[in-house]
């Protein structure tokens, strides 16, 4: 009885004084558990009398029930402690300003190049691309351009090695699309992606801009098809009133092959500072594709025939959106990406 009364007490105090409840949970399974002390003086129940173990049985019980519930009672107490001492660390003072959720917005560049490619692809076109590095036979060859000829050094360009070149112009992707649909017919398809020349750069030059080049080949293609479908993007880009014009030009993969304006999206036409007093903006190169580079990816120039072109993406958004100097693009300033909004 003794040692009961020493173990109750000494249980109450340790009860009492713990602080935390891992310490609280093992004091449990020392008193309550299978091998503690309680269980020990349990033991000593078959060294006494049949007279005497009833009343001792009572007390072991009445013993572990006093301190379960001390546990219980100091538990309670202690989780009570903890959320108190939680709730004032984690305090929220309402008072304080929100925060303004950053929402990003996208890249002129990709806000033109998608709103070509949605305009096109509601004409029927669908959407193309190619490799970077690229063979010099796409970009240069199959474009009716052999080597030696001196119109490739029109476009400086970035060797890799005799063969491989970063592509110069995204017409390398029109002729590897030439080739895939060979000898299929109509093949209608855009081609947006990064080209690269060795310029120095400046407010309209860089080394690496990007182009989007357009190909319709068919029976009977002519080159009314490509000033409808021309005046037509020109009208999406820059408004419903905008017309276009063609100037004879040279390009070694159309013939004949036109530069093509677009009346001044800021004047009219009447003449101003953006036209250069002219009435027109240049906006890209086109033309009906040359017979021999139809006849190079296999077709029969006799019985189809096509139209092309290729405009620079920054050079439209430049223009739709004033914007003075190409590098701005390149150098991811906050103030100026954040002017363009997601839904435009
Ligand atoms: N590849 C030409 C350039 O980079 C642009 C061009 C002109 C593409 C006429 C064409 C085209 O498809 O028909 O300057």
């Amino acid at each position: 009885m003794e040692k009961l009364t020493m173990l109750r007490e000494e249980g109450l105090a340790k009860i009492e004084a713990c602080a935390d409840l891992a310490s609280l949970q093992q004091l449990r399974v020392l008193y309550l558990g299978k091998k503690g002390p309680i269980q020990e003086v349990m033991g000593m129940m078959k060294d006494l009398s049949k007279e005497e173990r009833p009343a001792f049985g009572q007390q072991v019980n009445e013993m572990k029930s006093l301190l379960s519930k001390a546990i219980d009672d100091r538990r309670a107490l202690l989780e009570a402690k903890e959320m108190n001492e939680k709730l004032e660390q984690e305090k929220i003072d309402i008072t304080l300003d929100g925060y303004q959720p950053k929402v990003a917005t996208m890249h002129p560049l990709n806000l033109v190049q998608q709103e070509i490619e949605d305009l096109f692809i509601g004409l029927g076109y669908t959407v193309a691309e190619g490799p970077e590095v690229e063979l010099d036979f796409y970009n240069f060859e199959r474009a009716n351009i052999p080597k030696d000829h001196p119109a490739r050094d029109m476009q400086d360009t970035f060797y890799i090695n005799a063969e491989e070149l970063l592509r110069t112009h995204s017409t390398a992707i029109q002729m590897r699309q030439l080739e895939k649909f060979s000898p299929q017919l109509p093949i209608k398809v855009i081609c947006p992606g990064k080209v690269y020349r060795r310029d120095d750069d400046d407010a309209t030059h860089s080394h690496q801009f990007t182009q989007v080049e357009g190909l319709v080949v068919g029976e009977n293609i002519t080159m009314s098809d490509l000033k409808g479908t021309l005046e037509f993007m020109a009208r999406k880009m820059f408004g419903e009133k905008r017309v276009i014009r063609f100037r004879p030009s040279y390009f070694q993969f159309t013939e004949p092959s036109v530069e093509v304006d677009v009346s001044c999206h800021i004047c009219g036409g009447k003449g101003c500072g953006v036209c250069k007093g002219t009435g027109w903006i240049e906006i890209l190169g086109a033309g009906m594709v040359h017979p021999n580079v139809l006849k190079m990816a296999g077709y029969d120039s006799s019985k189809c025939s096509g139209f092309a072109f290729g405009a620079g993406i920054e050079r439209i958004a430049m223009l739709k959106y004033g914007i003075d100097d190409i590098r701005h693009f390149y150098t991811n300033d906050q103030r100026f990406l954040k002017t363009f909004t997601r839904f435009e």
